[in-house]
């Protein structure tokens, strides 16, 4: 590859070698970087489930109030106390499903201190998250309802850790019962009379650490001991999640697909991408070329540690019933300044949508194990989609980048495969360009791209075999800094912009700038 990159630079470039020097032409612009893309029609895999775009909103910092909930006496513009700028951003986006109360918050959260009248909620201490108090005014009602607000299903994860199986059995019939029985009359009288639809139910979280510190072989014994319990109507059942492993240990997914996986209709393992260590994770913003490359390179882990998850459930399951739930994912860096530590509040900026894109593409290379994933967090804690400060909202980059996926929901991802010369930084060489294809329902093409080389554009040539393209339309998504981000005094500072590709010699061709995310319709 590298000699064809060298074929392709104008002489005086060519003499001059192939450092950063090599990557200026005459005129002072970079030179965009040859990149031959692939698009195989012939070869699709299993659908994107639509639920691989879910999102994760716990009890945690502003994520919950002032996040979604304000209350109906607030001065913030609001509907039954949901905020109506959070419910409208949302709507846009068709998020499949929401993972709620935690996270940690799971595992000390009991449902009956949230139902009833609001005043009369007991007030608990938030010992996970900032020692805050916790009104209990966002509860079950509060949740679901939400979930219907904005078009999605619930995903409620039971508390496995200090609750008993008693109280997660009355939750669900209190939930999902249509019958006669004294909990679903309570439900009635606290104002809604119809059960809810509650698809997904997840049994604790993080057995492992916070939901219990418990050894693989208890948890897969607790989560049998449970699920036993948990009774969903026979027309409306429940998908049963076990909490699963911790990034690479691959043993815990062993011992709960060994043990339980007869019990379980899906399993999940969590992942945070951050750029060195937890002990030194870094600023969300102001930060140089090395934090970029860094945290593209753990973003793209999710991927060998999927495949490596993938291998040992395929041992116990190779029919592959029991589906892989990232149920938390995202970027983690050092709170921002001025905030408070446990609120885990982070700005958010064009290298988290740069995440954001390259593990979508990653998941859609899985779909055969997994479907559904939930990024860490919806508004306010960790990679957002949104930020509020008050009654001022901003959309992060990372919004935008779900914003301009909507077309892979649901559809059919085709194979594809990219030449190119690597991106590198010091030790840290990475693919430069990353894509993802697939088919709507509608026969319709689309095309994501991710250039993660922040210093060089490149011109992509594609290959669309048994395809006749005219041109591509779509959107994309960069900004002039590493940290370009959206701020309360800018919100609009980093947006998607219109964009094109052009057809040469019947061939499609995207100039893709540097550190950029390009979604395109083809035609
Ligand atoms: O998303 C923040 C926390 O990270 C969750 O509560 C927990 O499950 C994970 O460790």
């Amino acid at each position: 590859m590298i000699k064809i990159l060298k074929s392709l630079l104008p002489a005086t470039v060519a003499v001059m070698g192939l450092g950063e020097a090599a990557a200026i032409a005459q005129n002072n612009a970079p030179v965009p970087v040859p990149v031959t893309v692939t698009v195989d029609t012939t070869r699709a895999g299993p659908v994107i489930d639509r639920n691989i775009y879910g999102q994760f909103a716990e009890h945690l910092g502003r994520g919950i109030y002032e996040g979604v909930w304000v209350g109906e006496d607030s001065p913030i513009s609001n509907t039954s106390g949901y905020r109506n700028d959070v419910v409208a951003a949302l709507r846009r986006l068709r998020v499949p499903v929401v993972r709620w109360p935690g996270g940690c918050f799971a595992d000390e959260y009991h449902w009956r201190d949230g139902i009833g009248p609001r005043t009369q909620r007991p007030v608990r201490v938030n010992t996970h998250w900032g020692g805050v108090t916790e009104s209990n005014h966002f509860g079950t009602h509060e949740f679901l309802n939400f979930a219907e607000l904005i078009g999605a299903d619930a995903y409620v994860s039971g508390n496995l850790g200090s609750g008993t199986p008693q109280e997660m059995a009355e939750w669900v019939e209190y939930m999902t019962s249509g019958s006669q029985s004294t909990l679903a009359n309570e439900r009635r009288r606290n104002g809604r009379d119809r059960p809810w639809r509650v698809r997904f139910f997840g049994f604790g979280n993080e057995t492992w650490g916070c939901g219990g510190s418990m050894r693989a072989d208890h948890s897969a014994d607790l989560h049998r001991r449970y699920q036993t319990f948990v009774k969903a109507p026979r027309e409306a059942p429940i998908v049963r999640v076990a909490s699963g492993a911790n990034s690479d240990d691959t043993n815990f997914t062993d011992v709960m697909m060994e043990r339980a996986r007869g019990q379980m209709d899906a399993l999940s393992l969590h992942y945070y991408t951050i750029p060195d260590s937890w002990q030194n994770k870094g600023p969300a913003t102001g930060f140089g070329e090395d934090k970029w490359a860094s945290t593209l390179r753990a973003a793209r882990r999710i991927d060998d540690l999927i495949t490596r998850h993938k291998a040992v459930m395929d041992r116990h399951d190779p029919e592959r019933r029991v589906g892989l739930f990232v149920d938390e994912w995202g970027a983690w860096y050092e709170p921002e300044p001025g905030s408070t530590p446990g609120f885990l509040y982070q700005q958010n900026t064009l290298r988290d949508a740069h995440v954001a894109a390259l593990s979508l593409n990653i998941f859609h290379r899985h779909t055969d194990r997994v479907r559904m994933t939930n990024i860490a967090q919806m508004v306010n804690v960790l990679q957002a989609m949104i930020l509020t400060d008050g009654p001022r909202m901003l959309l992060t980059p990372t919004y935008h980048v779900f914003e301009m996926y909507v077309p892979f929901q649901g559809a059919t991802p085709l194979a594809a495969t990219v030449e190119a010369p690597e991106y590198r930084f010091g030790d840290i060489s990475l693919p430069r360009v990353d894509v993802s294809a697939a088919r709507d329902t509608s026969g319709r093409l689309h095309l994501a791209l991710v250039n993660l080389d922040p210093n060089r554009p490149a011109r992509v040539v594609t290959n669309v075999t048994g395809m006749t393209v005219r041109g591509a339309r779509g959107r994309l998504l960069t900004g002039p800094a590493l940290d370009t981000h959206n701020s309360f005094d800018q919100p609009d500072r980093i947006q998607p912009a219109a964009y094109s590709g052009r057809v040469e010699g019947g061939r499609l061709v995207l100039d893709l700038p540097a550190k950029s995310v390009a979604v395109v319709a083809v035609e």
